[in-house]
């Protein structure tokens, strides 16, 4: 990317030396928005409607507490029992929360959720209940229990948005 944009900085430069100044001006501006649009895409404070962000905020407390657990099956963190009991209570709280917090049609321009959700609602609310029994199956007293546990937690996550996510 830099390196693009010294050489053709370079060659504008040289042929039309006053355009430097503005132009460089403009171009890194325009870098700049091209890097931060992925990001601003994503922002949450963009989204407007208030059912739209609690639900959001819903799935994002189960993913910051599922977090720690995959941190610790793939080593990167040490085993906690303490911590591993407090995150699946935290996930099993925020799962607990998807029937009521995705019950009404709620819209926003951001959003991911498919309208299937809404049409097959009985699918929908399954798929949240397999991942309610997966947080209960969670054996958090020891690491080989979390490794044997874990990837059906994480294949509930998973299920549930190969079908009514659409893809970010
Ligand atoms: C029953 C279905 C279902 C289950 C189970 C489920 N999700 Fe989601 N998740 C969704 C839907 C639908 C969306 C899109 C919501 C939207 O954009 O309005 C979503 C969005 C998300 C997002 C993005 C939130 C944002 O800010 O845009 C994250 C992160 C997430 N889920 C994590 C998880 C994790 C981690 C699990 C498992 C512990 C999980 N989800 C389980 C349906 C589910």
């Amino acid at each position: 990317m830099f390196s693009f944009r010294s050489i053709s900085w370079n060659h504008v430069g040289s042929r039309e030396p006053w355009l430097r100044s503005a132009r460089g001006k403009t171009v890194a501006a325009w870098l700049l928005l091209l890097i931060a649009l992925p990001a601003m895409a994503q922002d949450q404070e963009k989204v407007e409607h208030p059912g739209v962000l609690k639900r959001m905020a819903t799935m994002n407390m189960a993913k910051a507490a599922l977090a720690p657990l995959v941190d610790m099956m793939a080593g990167r963190i040490l085993f906690d029992e303490t911590r591993a009991r407090s995150s699946r209570r935290a996930l099993t709280r925020a799962l607990r929360d998807i029937p009521r917090r995705f019950r009404k049609p709620h819209e926003d321009p951001l959003s991911n959720a498919s309208d299937d959700i809404w049409v097959y609602w009985e699918t929908f609310s399954l798929r949240a209940k397999s991942a309610r029994q997966a947080a209960r199956r969670l054996r958090t007293g020891n690491l080989n229990g979390l490794r044997q546990t874990l990837p059906e937690m994480v294949n509930a996550c998973l299920a549930c948005h190969d079908t009514f996510r659409k893809p970010p």
